[in-house]
């Protein structure tokens, strides 16, 4: 028999394309199953501030294309401590929620098991980062757009840097994760890809870039994360620059507009399966898991599991560098 009344949902950490589509899904399959839902606005701490709106199958309509949230998101630092999560516990019951579907990444998911540890409240995540870096599922929404918005823009620089015979460097986003820059550099048929998961070996680049001038290859695509142990673009253009003063060395920093834009195809597909998903499990009286993708399945696994985290692999890089020749 559903216990569940009454759910709430928030967004929480950096937004993803696709967390609309979660929410949507979420809030529809609710609906279905007689669930009322609110809406928690700028996550945690919208949830310690009591930022509450009842939610709708129809207040979800026309968001499914659309990126960013519609709850908004936040990194908020008051849920951290104890004092803040009693407050936010407080909110919940005032509300009479019964559960709370958290869409974000890993940090999201730790505060949320801290709660249900300290509160027993039933928590439901759906992983959500363009990173694509969270342990136990093999995917998270919004890494298919990220990585779209990547190549797209690699395209045109190519075009611009092939014109001018230039070296471009591009700076992808990833503090600790490569796979944006693996993927994009891939696909763009980037010279070289930097990524934090393995140690830049600068003076490898520099006798590469070397060769190619003697056989009169001028143009060159550098892409790199944000997370890369030698530093992002600005300090490798500068060091490329110093060792080549003649060779027209540009760089471009592609930030945050990976994390926008309509989510692709298959981020508000999952995005969709994962919101279904997410409802169901609290359906079946399932607390302190995540929506998962394993196996080419949507399962359910524990917010804290020893599986591994999606990460580049040393056979890709090979790979990366074999077609880049
Ligand atoms: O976690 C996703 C991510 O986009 C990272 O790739 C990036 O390093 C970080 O968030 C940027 O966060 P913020 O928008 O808070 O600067």
């Amino acid at each position: 028999m559903n216990t569940i009344k009454k759910l709430a949902v928030l967004t929480s950490g950096g937004d993803a394309p696709g967390m609309n589509a979660a929410i949507r899904a979420v809030v529809r399959t609710a609906t279905y199953h007689e669930i009322e839902v609110v809406g928690i606005l700028k996550g945690y701490q919208g949830l310690i501030d009591d930022e509450c709106v009842p939610l709708t199958a129809k207040d979800v309509s026309n968001i499914i294309q659309r990126g960013g949230t519609i709850l908004k998101t936040a990194r908020c630092e008051a849920f951290r401590t104890k004092e803040g999560r009693a407050i936010a516990y407080q909110v919940l019951k005032k509300h009479e929620i019964d559960a709370l579907v958290v869409i974000g990444g890993d940090g999201s998911f730790a505060g949320a098991r801290t709660l249900t540890q300290e509160y027993k409240i039933t928590v439901i995540g759906i992983p959500g980062t363009i990173d694509n870096d969270i342990a136990g599922t093999s995917y998270s929404i919004g890494f298919d757009t990220a990585v779209n918005t990547a190549i797209e823009a690699i395209d045109k620089i190519r075009d611009t840097a092939s014109a001018h015979n230039r070296v471009f460097v591009v700076e992808v986003m990833g503090r600790n994760s490569g796979l944006i820059a693996l993927q994009s550099g891939v696909s763009c048929g980037a010279e070289d890809i930097l990524v934090p998961e393995q140690i830049t070996n600068f003076e490898s680049i520099l006798k590469q870039i070397d060769y190619d001038k003697r056989r009169n290859k001028y143009m060159r695509i550098i892409v790199v994360a944000e997370g890369d142990d030698f530093g992002g673009a600005e300090k490798l253009t500068q060091y490329i620059k110093e060792h080549f003063p003649k060779m027209d060395v540009k760089k471009a920093i592609l930030g945050h507009i990976q994390r926008g834009g309509s989510p692709s195809h298959y981020d508000r597909w999952m995005a969709s399966r994962f919101g279904f998903a997410a409802v169901k499990a609290l359906l079946e009286g399932e607390s302190e898991k995540m929506t998962a993708w394993i196996g080419s399945q949507v399962r359910l696994t524990p917010f804290q599991n020893d599986l591994p985290k999606p990460k580049v692999n040393e056979d890709d890089l090979i790979m990366a560098k074999i077609l880049s020749i």
